[in-house]
């Protein structure tokens, strides 16, 4: 949550920076600020999205060529313009960005406090600004050498970037538990929360890790631990084009992302999957297949969309591999007390690779000697670097808040490793483990015809957009995709809605059924179908409406139904990379239909980097 840009160097930093909160929007967007050095440090900050910053600074000269921005997700203190970031210390030399959550900030607050400092704002990060600011004028020399003492006494998660009026080319920036990459130019220095405001100008990044503090002046980068210590910066090429990240002509990046799901599907089996040899070769899992092999139990954290990814998984591996599958909130996981034994492997999930909870669980189970295998998107990202080994989704940036072609990339990954460790441990025979090959091969053009449906999920999305509550009901592989249908849904449109197991409706939810609640089945062909049908019919003899995503032909289902989705006859194990894909779209057309932003849908961010 909250992105952050700075410059140092020879451009003006306003526009870069603006630019770079535009496309870190995504991160946070309950108010946006910038504070530009240029004899002083001026200060401009707006509650709302970046666009109303921007409207208020028409006109206004902001020559710059140092200078940081930030876009809040508020965490401390309700969205308004004296909350917005940066904040400033006491004596106005310097100002700061915060993207985190300082835990003991009530305590620092009460010691500043005592020695008389003042806050004009409600947020935790003006309180280390100023605890900084303390240190810096009554113990430490120099700021950087004040930045370190001071984090040493913090407990939480950050990425800080401070500028300083009297050294006014420098950045002082530090990391711990929230993403910071420093795109390194000729005579300059861009820094950010991921690397989307920096790939326009150069490849050549440094990403930071947890306890460093970098010392960032246009020539010049100087990396310590909080030791005092020099730390080598590691330069890593980006492997991302600009075009990535741009809406390509469409609307909204969710639409883009959901078009973009036959390519995105087809990257992340290139170079793995080989239908023809029959074949399936992941360089990050077969080094380490025998762990997932010999293990004793399977252990999915994850959180959200991508804990739904894990559901679908633990059916999956647990009906190709004969492994016991547990999956697990990470934000619960990391709270109690599991038992993790030797012999059994977590699998990460995370679309962000930046998600607090996940990162936490990670290091919890690392503590406790568990395997841990990464399925993460974002190269580079923090749980990518935490993993022991792992496996890229290869989806491409997702950048609206509503994962959807992330979601169906780690489903395609799971797939390919649970049919790997079925296939050797022989726990599936050859023939099955090739049908399923191909039926994952044929995704990408099954995935093709469903989107040519989308303009009839379009006029679904105009009938239906009015309920007030929605209920989305499957059973086996499609439950979580019930349960992310829902999700969508709530995300984009605000409309209420639940997932449930088609079966379990009548231990409860069926009270709620009456003639103004959509019922949405996700009911393609499975061993049971018949089941799903009877659930239908019950919720029609209720009067409930009745909008299903059904296989290619299934006239039976066509006559109950109110309304369908139709996708392609599949194996029941891939069904869910394609029954997913009508539940994204009718969410998306719901959004769109009440005149939400679908792409930053109120009090969300994309990267939930706090707990
Ligand atoms: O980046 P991650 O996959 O770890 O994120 C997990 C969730 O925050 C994420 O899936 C969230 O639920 C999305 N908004 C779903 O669309």
């Amino acid at each position: 949550m909250c992105g952050i840009v700075a410059y140092t160097g020879k451009r003006e930093a306003y526009p870069l920076i603006l630019k770079g909160l535009k496309r870190l929007e995504y991160r946070g967007y309950d108010s946006a600020g910038i504070a530009l050095v240029n004899q002083g440090i001026q200060v401009y900050k707006k509650m709302g999205k970046v666009a109303v910053l921007e409207d208020s600074l028409l006109g206004i000269s902001l020559s710059s060529q140092t200078g940081i921005g930030h876009t809040r997700w508020a965490t401390h203190g309700e969205p308004s313009d004296r909350n917005a970031h940066p904040h400033r210390s006491s004596n106005g030399k310097l100002a700061m960005v915060h993207n985190g959550i300082i835990e003991n900030y009530a305590l620092l607050k009460q010691e500043l406090s005592n020695k008389g400092y003042q806050f004009d704002s409600d947020t935790d990060t003006e309180v280390l600004l100023k605890f900084i600011e303390d240190i810096h004028i009554h113990h430490a020399g120099s700021l950087e050498e004040a930045v370190r003492i001071a984090l040493r006494r913090v407990v939480g998660a950050y990425v800080i970037i401070i500028v300083d009026e009297d050294d006014p080319e420098t950045l002082i920036a530090a990391r711990k538990g929230s993403p910071l990459v420093i795109g390194i130019g000729k005579g300059e220095h861009f820094l950010a929360s991921d690397a989307s405001p920096i790939i326009e100008y150069t490849k050549e990044v440094v990403y930071i890790n947890d306890y460093e503090v970098a010392i960032v002046k246009p020539d010049e980068l100087i990396l310590k631990n909080l030791g005092n210590e020099r730390i080598t910066p590691f330069i890593t090429q980006l492997d991302m084009e600009l075009a990535a990240i741009e809406k390509g002509g469409f609307d909204h990046f969710m639409l883009k992302e959901i078009f973009e799901q036959p390519v995105s599907v087809y990257d992340c089996l290139r170079g793995r999957l080989d239908a023809q040899l029959g074949t399936i070769r992941m360089g990050g899992v077969d080094p380490h297949l025998d762990k997932l092999t010999n293990a004793n139990r399977i252990i999915i954290i994850a959180c959200g969309t991508s804990w739904h990814a894990g559901l679908v998984a633990e059916y999956v591996l647990e009906e190709l591999c004969r492994i016991p599958v547990e999956v697990e909130y990470a934000s619960e996981f990391r709270y109690r007390n599991p038992v993790i034994r030797e012999g059994d492997v977590i699998i990460a999930i995370s679309q962000s690779g930046e998600t607090a909870d996940t990162l936490v669980a990670i290091d919890m189970a690392k503590k406790q000697k568990a395997f841990i295998f990464g399925v993460v998107n974002v190269v580079g990202s923090s749980i990518s670097r935490q993993s022991d080994a792992g496996a890229y989704t290869h989806a491409g940036p997702e950048i609206g808040v509503a994962s959807t072609k992330a979601f169906t990339a780690q489903l395609v990954v799971l797939m390919m490793i649970a049919l790997k460790v079925g296939y050797a441990k022989k726990s599936i025979d050859k023939v099955r483990f090739l049908h399923l090959i191909n039926e994952l091969n044929e995704v990408p053009e099954k995935i093709n015809f469903i989107l040519q449906s989308a303009e009839n999920i379009q006029a679904l999305a105009e009938k239906y957009k009015d309920a007030r509550d929605f209920l989305y009901l499957g059973r086996g592989y499609n439950f979580p995709i019930a349960l992310e249908g829902a999700l969508k849904l709530k995300e984009i449109s605000y409309i209420h809605a639940e997932g449930y197991p088609a079966a379990e409706m009548k231990h409860g939810p069926i009270a709620l059924v009456d003639e103004s609640l959509p019922v949405v089945f996700v009911a393609t062909k499975d061993a049971y179908h018949e089941k799903i049908m009877s659930n239908a019919q019950e919720i029609k003899a209720r009067k409930g409406k009745v909008l299903a995503v059904i296989s290619e032909g299934d006239v039976e289902f066509i006559s109950i139904a109110d309304d369908v989705m139709v996708v392609p006859v599949a194996d029941e194990l891939i069904a869910p990379l394609l029954s997913v894909v009508p539940l994204q779209l009718l969410a998306y057309y719901i959004g769109l239909a009440k005149g939400l932003d679908v792409d930053k849908p109120r009090n969300l961010a994309k990267s939930v980097t706090v707990e």
